[in-house]
């Protein structure tokens, strides 16, 4: 029996989540679910997350798990949001302590934050397995893009999370904290293992040249064409690709808020005295501090 993938594209973060679901038990899984957020005022908006309820609802799934591929830095996680109306466990790589730490010191976190991955209901490594109903879900670390990567392959479908983008657009970035070029290069060459007929589902799809976006693939056709790393391609040459096109990219949009939401499992910072609660954005070469 194979999964039933239902795609949920989220136009202004170019990013797809997915119900995963065993057609026999209506168990389900949401993997990378995205919570709508306006930079400017700061507010938060649940549009995308009730699209996936309402879905999830009609179809009288049960959500088992709420699964993150990784923290991400573009988005903001609505893990949270879900697990409130629906249930389910959260789950994401046990490396989410590696990123807590590195944000934590980065960002001047509050002394209370604690790293040790306890803000998430479960904390995956390479090889577990969880239930699904009659399926089940293959953890897999992907690492590079971020120390806390995780593949999840269900039957024959994988969600690699943001390691390989569909063949046109090549790889994920590995500039940020806990990153590296050579363990993306190593983690592909792991999903390029799987067998070829595998259906791949990215996080993200940026449909260059206009085209329309996409959210699926095959290993295959990722092993035959992917821009960056296709078979044959040299663990040397995919890193000097990867560090120089890093070297020319922008920070993502909602990086700080993003990184400060999703470390906590989706929860806001804790609130100040008025009671609101308030992300952190550094201030680079202003001088000196004021008085
Ligand atoms: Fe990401």
């Amino acid at each position: 029996m194979q999964p039933e993938v239902r795609p949920f594209r989220h136009a202004a973060t170019a990013t797809w989540s997915y119900v995963v679901s065993d057609p026999r038990t209506r168990a389900a899984a949401i993997i990378d679910p995205v919570l709508d957020f306006d930079l400017y005022s700061g507010r938060c908006g649940g549009a995308a997350a009730d699209e996936i309820a309402a879905v999830v609802r009609d179809r009288r799934l049960t959500v088992e798990w709420i699964l993150e591929t990784h923290a991400h830095a573009d988005h903001l996680t609505a893990a949270r949001r879900l697990q409130a109306g629906l249930g389910g466990h959260i789950a994401i790589g046990s490396g989410i302590r590696d990123v807590q730490r590195a944000f934590a010191a980065l960002l001047d976190l509050e002394p209370e934050f604690v790293t040790d991955g306890r803000q998430f209901d479960r904390l995956l490594e390479d090889g577990e397995n969880l239930a699904l109903g009659s399926l089940r879900v293959q953890v897999i670390t992907t690492p590079g893009h971020t120390s806390d990567s995780l593949s999840y392959l269900i039957g024959d479908a994988v969600f690699v999370g943001d390691s390989i983008f569909l063949p046109d657009s090549g790889t994920a970035r590995c500039d940020f904290p806990g990153g590296d070029a050579g363990s993306l290069w190593a983690s592909i060459q792991r999903l390029y293992g799987l067998p070829p007929a595998t259906r791949v589902f990215v996080c993200h799809d940026y449909a260059p040249g206009g085209r329309e976006p996409r959210c699926e693939t095959t290993i295959a056709a990722e092993r035959a064409g992917n821009i960056h790393v296709r078979d044959g391609t040299a663990a040397a040459e995919f890193i000097a690709l990867r560090r120089s096109r890093d070297a020319g990219l922008d920070l993502p949009r909602l990086l700080y808020p993003a990184v400060q939401f999703n470390i906590r499992a989706g929860r806001p910072p804790p609130p100040a005295a008025s009671g609101r609660s308030w992300f952190r954005l550094p201030c680079h070469g202003a001088g000196d501090p004021g008085p």
